[in-house]
């Protein structure tokens, strides 16, 4: 009984290789897919085989090993910390596994592991980790746990926080557009990762439900500000936070850099003194008209789209939007922040030229459960939005795209 489990046994190891020979006989897909590995740890590798896949060749005409093409032959294995045999001949296999036994190089066999010396484990990487599996004798088993492992480091839903290497400082990241898995994979690593976490009511608030319950967060919108600005007090709760050792992510919809004031935070904590990783996400901009069926640009159709944001209404003084020169263009304008001003800016845009007939929508809470699309045309754009009682957050897409479905054709 212990005889078989031991049979069954490995001891784990690392294997440094840098500088150090390792002997790969044979060149077909085994090779191929080991070979990478191998030459990434720096192995001095010498391949062996009278032919090879094109992309070993490859390898070889880039100098990236030496190849030397004819079958294996007893010696070869002089110098050699480590092979890998995998020849298409039993034989030579046979032979080239007795040959390591003499010179006690630890050998792989890819037609028959029980002949082996060494197993290759299933192996992933993540951030600076490496994950090795070996189950026994199923591969399929242990690339299976492989990526489960690897996949929970990336995602974060693998607790396995970094105590040498956390990100110091705020990770400004950008939560995408509400759908939780619209989350980059580095952005829900840092949210699993972080002590505090300071959200606001924009992006995947599901996530944050699950969070350990030691983590902190706290809603942008309810920091009291007192004498400051909402903003100064949001910034400064970021400082303090991180002046007091905290993992501090600041959790933001869509991109943090598209209409979300990500830089002003970013300027608040350089100014001071406190590290800051920006972590880009989906904006809204183009993923929620996407998920409502509207792709941006379309081949015939749209070559440019514009993104501007209608919190302030066109005759207002303080726009900083052009809206005359927009209503030039051809193409398709994707309106933030616009349904309070919606009826003006088709106004605007319909006096200064654009077509009453253009196509309008409206999507609003995009990528989520509620998601809504509200069509129309730029004429009815502002009364629709009134009586279909339309509500932010919501995006209007103005343009011929809004018109492109899956059925249509443009050829
Ligand atoms: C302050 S801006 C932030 C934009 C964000 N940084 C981005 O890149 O998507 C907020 C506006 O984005 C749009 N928005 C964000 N998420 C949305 C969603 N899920 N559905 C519809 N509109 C959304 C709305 O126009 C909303 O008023």
């Amino acid at each position: 009984m212990a005889e078989h489990a031991a049979e069954h046994a490995a001891y784990p190891v690392g294997l440094r290789l840098s500088g150090r020979r390792v002997v790969v006989l044979g060149a077909g897909q085994v090779a191929q897919r080991r070979l990478p590995a191998l030459l990434a740890a720096g192995a001095d590798v010498l391949l062996v085989s009278p032919s090879a896949t094109p992309s070993v060749e490859a390898m070889a005409d880039t100098g990236e090993l030496r190849w030397e093409r004819r079958p294996y032959r007893p010696g070869d294995l002089e110098g050699a910390w480590y092979a890998l045999i995998s020849t298409d001949d039993p034989e030579a296999n046979a032979a080239a596994s007795r040959e390591a036994e003499e010179r006690r190089v630890w050998a792989v066999r890819s037609d028959d592991a029980g002949a082996a010396t060494a197993w290759t484990p299933a192996t992933g990487h993540s951030e600076g980790v490496t994950v090795a599996v070996l189950t026994g004798r199923d591969p399929r088993r242990s690339a299976a746990v492989r990526d489960a492992v690897v996949e929970g480091l990336r995602d974060g839903s693998l607790a396995a926080p970094h105590h040498r290497a956390r990100t110091k400082g705020v990770a400004l990241v950008g939560g995408g557009p509400g759908d939780p898995d619209l989350i980059t994979v580095r952005g829900r690593r840092l949210l699993a990762e972080a002590d505090v976490v300071i959200a606001d009511r924009l992006g995947p608030r599901d996530l944050l439900a699950e969070l350990p319950p030691h983590v902190e967060i706290i809603d942008a919108a309810k920091i009291p500000y007192g004498r400051f600005m909402a903003q100064e007090a949001i910034n400064q709760a970021l400082i303090d936070h991180a002046k007091a050792g905290k993992a501090v992510v600041r959790l933001k919809g869509g991109d943090p850099f598209v209409f979300g004031r990500g830089m002003e935070e970013a300027q608040a904590l350089a100014e001071a003194g406190i590290p800051c990783t920006v972590v880009p996400g989906i904006s809204s901009t183009i993923s929620v008209p996407g998920a409502a069926g509207i792709p941006v640009t379309h081949r015939g159709v749209a070559h440019e789209f514009t993104v501007v944001s209608g919190h302030v209404a066109p005759d207002d003084e303080r726009s900083l939007v052009d809206w005359p020169a927009l209503a030039r263009l051809r193409g398709t304008l994707v309106v933030l922040m616009g349904v309070g001003n919606s009826a003006a800016i088709a106004a605007t845009l319909m006096a200064h030229g654009r077509s009453g007939d253009t196509p309008a929508a409206v999507v609003q809470e995009g990528t989520t459960a509620a998601q809504r699309r509200v069509d129309a045309t730029l004429a009815t754009l502002g009364e629709t939005v009134r009586a279909e009682g339309v509500r932010p957050p919501a995006v209007l897409v103005i343009g011929d795209v809004v018109a492109v479905t899956p059925g249509s054709s443009v050829e």
